[in-house]
């Protein structure tokens, strides 16, 4: 498919997991793609299997000053933006009672204030026809135990993009939320550990968790024009689980 030919992506968290799929497919699919995380490592050998259709640029969604370096390599290197998913996150277990400001603060300024600032400062680069995928879970929507900071964050998330969609009219730019269920990453592996996986597995409807290129496959189509009657909209890819 060429749905996104000629068209230029930032992923955040592209080293890994469900970006590294949405990385693959958008490439796969046309696009040149702008990865971005913390580890020098892991974004060099994904660009090395991503091909030269693929750049990375080391930083942190938290940190402004590497958000603003990212954007420059966009714009020196292709000039505009098309496509951003927002997509870097993280979340970890801990129950009403032994929740700490750290696990508040690291959970939020990653999974909030980054979401936040990856899109106001690629706004810049877009125009017409622009598209904005911001990742959700399903755990916005649903309680389970102990990760109450994960899922307010993403619920977070949900909402950014109902308001955006009013604060972008007019500039023919849409933003969508996609919204993954139990999907087999490291941060499910750290999040969730072996046994937490089965059960969020037998919770699904699917009877299993997604496999990472499932997710990239809705990405690649909320990124392109077979989505372009789709603004403020939630898409959930989670095997039914939090549909029931
Ligand atoms: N797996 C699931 O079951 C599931 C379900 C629903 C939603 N999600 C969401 O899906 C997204 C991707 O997660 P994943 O499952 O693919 O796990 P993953 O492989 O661990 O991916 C998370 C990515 O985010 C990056 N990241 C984390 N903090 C960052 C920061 N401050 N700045 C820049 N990059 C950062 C990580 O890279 P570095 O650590 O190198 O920075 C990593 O590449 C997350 O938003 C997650 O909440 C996952």
């Amino acid at each position: 498919m060429t749905r996104l030919n000629g068209k230029t992506a930032v992923i955040t968290g592209g080293a890994t997991g469900i970006g590294r799929a949405a990385a693959r497919r958008f490439i796969e699919e046309g696009a040149f793609v702008f990865i971005f995380g913390r580890r020098q490592a892991l974004l060099d050998a994904a660009v090395a299997d991503l091909g030269p259709n693929a750049r990375a640029v080391k930083g942190s969604v938290s940190d402004l000053a590497d958000l603003d370096r990212l954007y420059a390599a966009v714009k020196a290197e292709r000039g505009s933006l098309d496509i951003v998913f927002a997509n870097a996150g993280t979340g970890s277990p801990l129950a009403l009672g032994q929740i700490t400001p750290e696990h508040i603060d690291e959970t939020f300024d990653t999974n909030v204030k980054g979401t936040i600032f990856t899109v106001q400062k690629a706004l810049p680069l877009m125009g017409q026809g622009g598209s904005i995928i911001l990742t959700g879970s399903s755990a916005g929507t649903t309680g389970a135990p102990a990760f109450s900071a994960y899922s307010a964050s993403k619920a977070a998330v949900r909402n950014l993009a109902r308001t955006w969609a009013e604060d972008l009219k007019g500039t023919g730019i849409r933003v969508n939320v996609l919204s993954p269920g139990a999907t087999a990453t490291e941060l499910a592996k750290e999040a969730l550990g072996e046994e937490g996986q089965k059960v969020f597995a037998s919770m699904t409807p699917l009877q299993r968790m997604a496999d990472p290129a499932e997710i990239g496959a809705a990405a690649a189509f909320l990124a392109s024009s077979d989505s372009s009657f789709m603004t403020a909209s939630e898409v959930a890819v989670d095997g039914g689980l939090a549909q029931l």
